[in-house]
């Protein structure tokens, strides 16, 4: 490797350092983190998508987000290979399905994911969706699992402003870490309320598809002539500046999915990008803030 690639890569490193979100209970985390929805699945992928995820741990990527639900508990398998033998360089993430969330089952399916990732500890496990479980049991079945040290703190997904205030106001909900829901440039719902809520209740975003999935979801985001221009302004992609913008305060986390190399320096470098006012206002012209309240985006 050259020097200057060298120097490339620690910049990469300082600032994903640097930059962090930090938690209620005052963990620090990098405001870049890595999804795997839909790895795991095709063998042929296999080896591609461990050496991805080792690469992001190497830059500082060291969130990893998974799930029982994604393939089926085969996610969970593949992080659990590529994070053999470095798990302490990790903080991993995963997520119960809604009808696991009850007393009883939540026990049995996070001893499953600890198994199926190799491991006798999550660092994060989150609620996936909100379902017909009552949260004071969910609640009370995550804080079993926190005593007994299955999982070391806990939280939510897709959960919108009226569900968090009811979580606040459930025995134990204070406790809850983040809400992980979908948040990209083209996708500003939670602007109006969620975010602010959860602001003012010092519980930083988890983002999810961050990226509008490569852009599939909000195709503007690739070819908007403005997002075109600051990306031209930094001599980076599009899909960069999109990410820089979620990234772009201290209260938000971002877990982009990516299985291509080129794709994996691409996101973590955009730590390094800090869109300024202008950069921000020109932004939001085109992508503007939502002005009412709009229902929770979800996929
Ligand atoms: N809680 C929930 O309900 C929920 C829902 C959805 C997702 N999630 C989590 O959030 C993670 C991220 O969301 P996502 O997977 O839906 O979508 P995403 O991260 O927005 O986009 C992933 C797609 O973008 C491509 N990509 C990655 N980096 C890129 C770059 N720098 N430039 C261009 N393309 C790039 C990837 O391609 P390659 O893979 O080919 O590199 C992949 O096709 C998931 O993997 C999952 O862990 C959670």
């Amino acid at each position: 490797m050259s020097v200057q690639d060298e120097n490339k890569l620690t910049k990469i490193k300082n600032s994903l350092e640097s930059r962090v979100v930090t938690l209620p209970d005052g963990t620090s985390l990098p405001r870049i983190g890595q999804g795997t929805w839909y790895m795991g699945e095709n063998p042929q992928m296999r080896e591609r998508e461990i050496k991805a995820l080792q690469l992001g741990i190497d830059l500082g990527m060291k969130l990893i987000d998974t799930a029982e639900m994604y393939g089926d508990g085969d996610s969970e398998r593949l992080v659990g290979e590529a994070i053999k033998g470095r798990r302490d360089d990790v903080f991993l993430v995963s997520k119960v399905y809604p009808h696991h969330a009850g007393l009883d089952m939540i026990a049995k399916a996070c001893e499953n994911s600890l198994k199926r990732l190799g491991t006798d500890h999550l660092d994060l496990y989150l609620l996936h969706w909100r379902g017909r479980v009552p949260l004071a049991e969910t609640i009370e079945g995550m804080e079993k699992l926190r005593k007994e040290g299955k999982i070391v703190r806990w939280g939510v997904s897709n959960f919108d402003t009226d569900d968090m205030k009811e979580l606040w106001n459930t025995t134990n909900g204070k406790n809850c870490m983040t809400n992980q829901v979908l948040y990209h440039l083209g996708s500003r719902g939670i602007d109006y309320d969620l975010l602010p809520w959860q602001r003012e209740h010092h519980m930083p975003i988890m983002a999810y598809s961050p990226l509008a999935q490569g852009g599939s979801l909000r195709r503007q985001l690739l070819t908007d002539p403005t997002i075109k221009e600051i990306a031209e302004k930094y001599a980076v992609q599009p899909l960069q500046i999109a990410l820089a913008w979620t990234i772009r305060s201290n209260d938000c986390l971002a877990i982009p999915k990516a299985v291509q190399e080129e794709h994996v320096l691409a996101n973590a470098k955009a730590t390094i990008i800090e869109l300024t006012k202008e950069d921000l206002n020109r932004l939001d012209e085109v992508f503007p803030q939502p002005t009412r309240k709009m229902p929770l985006d979800i996929i």
